[in-house]
């Protein structure tokens, strides 16, 4: 079995938490507040790489940050598409959830754990960051 203490509730997300931003952070706190322990899937550089997906941050370096926040009880790697499954099972996972970009996504879990995703927090993401960078590097438009 997965060994985890009698009535816990431990829940799962993913995600690549790249320059880890305040709409990380809410979604790992409305989480955390849903159940007793935390499970973080943070997906790999390599992982990245095969879906053409780089990021400013190295792995190890977006692991620590996460293990560093209080919401969050333990981070694992997130290597392939595949391992939800395997994870969910392997982890005694009752509730699996992710921000309504994935909407519908990861409905085929259902027969495992229930499914959940909470609206994601308007007008930030990694993307815009990273944006917003390239035109301060680029300086003031004249
Ligand atoms: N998330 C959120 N609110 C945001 C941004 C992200 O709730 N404003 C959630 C996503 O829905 C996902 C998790 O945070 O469940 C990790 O998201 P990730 O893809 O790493 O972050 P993004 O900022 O969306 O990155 P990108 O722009 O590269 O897609």
């Amino acid at each position: 079995m997965n060994g985890k203490p009698e009535g816990e509730t431990v829940l799962l997300t993913y995600g690549t938490f790249d320059l880890f931003h305040v709409g990380h952070l809410r979604l790992l706190k409305r989480l955390s507040a849903l159940g007793d322990k935390l499970i973080v899937g943070c997906s790999t550089d390599e992982f990245n790489g095969g879906k053409g997906k780089t990021t400013a941050i190295p792995y190890a370096h977006r692991v620590e940050i996460l293990e560093a926040c209080r919401y969050v009880d333990q981070v694992i790697p997130e290597e392939n598409w595949a391992q939800k499954r395997d994870d969910v099972q392997r982890y005694g996972v009752s509730l699996f959830a992710m921000g309504d970009d994935w909407t519908g996504k990861f409905d085929d879990l259902q027969d495992l754990c229930d499914v959940l995703y909470l609206p994601r927090t308007e007008n930030i993401s990694t993307t815009e960051l990273k944006a917003l960078i390239q035109s301060m590097r680029a300086g003031p438009s004249v």
